[in-house]
């Protein structure tokens, strides 16, 4: 039997997979890590513990009686996108890294925009404007607030592909998550000569770019001794953790996309050709699909908007659940239940890390409007809900005005495991709404499948996930609740308007 592995370093933690040809998991395993915010808008982690929790999930997932370490034949690697992991010459890591979420490079966005000539020139060389979360602006900062440690970089590497680089030795990306670095000719899918001139950064600092399913290297001998794998063990380039959560849920074809709701909000589509929103709100990269893109428009805190909600205004609920041996957040859902549809007018916008789709703006932040003295906490919850799916619709909003087809709409990440919220979902977006029932679904069965492509068993990635991946039974909008939404949707919509000025004034208040 032939095994292949999927490891996937999110933001919370890292999770790692084995799967067999026909798909089926045959272990799973997780491993935490903190995140640091040592000041407002920064957001950071040491690579250290991604190799860790690598490591250790790694060695969980082999001593699983299903799985036998001598079948394993490759290995995919996904992970949060965009961070910037910078290395001297010894490939010491030289401070933590700057992750997805941080916000602290308004002044290295302009300066991009400027050196490339403009916006639209910038667009024209690598399809997307210049985002704080993006990693150019982030090496950017390094040289013009830390320039002793500028002086020492030799290496910038993406945190997936620093968990490469200790696996196989090699300086290596993959086209997926190369495109969020605002660095490469997405069109082309190579680096774009043209910006690293203009931004005067050496293309040595960068791995050899590969597809997505293209052998990067074979495991160093000293790491397959310490994982316990063969040294033959091939890693494949993998994906970004968006675009191999849509291979996870097949969306690799024109016509199905993708909804994924895990700390950040996702709303993704496949483009058979590079197209580019000229406003730039949504972005488009290269997909792990071998010479096709997907656009997609990201919302930063999703279920991360829930998961502060919960830490800090549902202490007494977290005692419960421990308590009753159940999670936290089924005990928040069935609270939110209680609420009717609209939360009893209430609305969330849920910009509480600023935002990227559709208002690319660092200094946004999370409101509750409307609020009564009638508002039980279940209808906090559930305003909170509704506004992380409206913030969905934003997107698909923009992906109609572009002429996209949408047949039906796939829920992906930790908050569509809820029937509930999936239901939101249909009845918000107005589609069928459809869970994978491939178990994992996620970034790191999609890049396991990746593994599998590289290592030969199909022929390519769409029909890899053919023969794997199962949808679950639709849930279809509700017309009453659908007829609300689409009341209210416009005047969340007129929301952040109104309230962009006071949210740069709020942010002066607190520099
Ligand atoms: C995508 C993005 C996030 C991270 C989260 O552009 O920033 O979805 O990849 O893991």
């Amino acid at each position: 039997m032939s095994i292949f592995l999927g490891i996937d370093i999110g933001t919370s933690g890292t999770k790692t997979i084995a799967i067999d040809v026909a798909g089926n998991i045959l272990a799973s395993a997780t491993a935490e890590y903190p995140l640091s915010h040592p000041k407002p808008l920064w957001s950071e982690q040491d690579p250290e513990d991604w190799w860790q929790a690598t490591i250790q999930t790694v060695r969980q997932v082999l001593s699983t009686p299903e799985v036998s370490a001598d079948q394993v034949q490759a290995i995919g690697l996904s992970g949060q996108m965009h961070g910037s992991v910078f290395l001297d010459v010894n490939d010491k890591v030289i401070r933590p890294a700057l992750l997805w979420n941080d916000q602290r490079t308004a002044a290295e966005c302009d300066e991009i925009e400027q050196r490339a000539g403009g916006r639209e020139k910038l667009i024209e060389m690598v399809a997307n404007p210049a985002l704080t979360g993006f990693t150019a602006p982030k090496i950017l900062w390094l040289r013009n607030h830390e320039p002793e440690n500028f002086e020492r970089l030799r290496k910038v590497l993406l945190p997936k592909d620093e968990i490469r680089r200790r696996l196989t030795g090699e300086y290596a990306t993959e086209v997926s998550d190369a495109s969020g670095m605002l660095l490469l000719d997405v069109k082309n899918r190579q680096w774009s000569k043209p910006l690293l001139s203009a931004l005067e950064l050496d293309e040595s600092l960068f791995g050899k770019v590969y597809e997505s399913e293209e052998v990067t290297g074979t495991l160093k001998p000293e790491v397959a001794d310490l994982l316990g794998l063969p040294a033959s063990c091939k890693v494949v380039g993998g994906a970004g953790d968006c675009a191999a959560g849509a291979v996870g849920n097949g969306i690799v074809e024109t016509g199905v996309v993708c909804t994924s709701l895990g700390t950040s909000g996702v709303f993704f589509f496949h483009s058979d050709t590079p197209e580019v929103d000229p406003q730039g709100r949504l972005h488009t990269f290269c997909h792990a699909v071998h010479g096709k893109w997907h656009m997609m428009g990201v919302n930063l805190a999703a279920g991360g908007s829930l998961q502060w909600f919960r830490n800090a205004l549902c202490a007494h609920l977290k005692e419960v659940a421990a308590q009753e041996g159940k999670d936290p957040y089924e005990l928040m859902i069935e609270e939110a239940k209680q609420a009717p549809a609209g939360s009893d007018g209430l609305l969330f916008l849920p910009y509480l890390a600023g935002e990227r789709t559709p208002h690319a703006d660092p200094m946004a932040r999370g409101a509750f409007v409307g609020l009564t003295m009638s508002h039980s906490r279940g209808a906090l919850t559930r305003s909170i809900m509704e506004g992380v799916t409206y913030a969905l619709r934003d997107s698909l909003t923009i992906v109609e005005e572009l002429g996209v087809e949408v047949s039906e709409i796939r829920a992906t990440g930790g908050g569509a495991r809820s029937p509930f919220w999936r239901q939101m979902q249909a009845d918000i977006l107005g589609h069928s709404v459809v869970p994978t029932t491939s178990e994992g679904g996620g970034a790191a069965y999609g890049v396991a499948l990746l593994a599998a492509v590289g290592a030969g068993a199909y022929q390519d990635i769409t029909e890899a996930c053919r023969a794997t991946i199962k949808t679950g039974p639709a849930c279809t909008p509700n017309s009453e609740a659908k007829a609300y939404y689409d009341r209210a949707f416009p005047i969340y919509q007129s929301l952040y308007p109104a309230l962009k000025q006071s949210y740069q004034e709020i942010g002066g208040l607190t520099e």
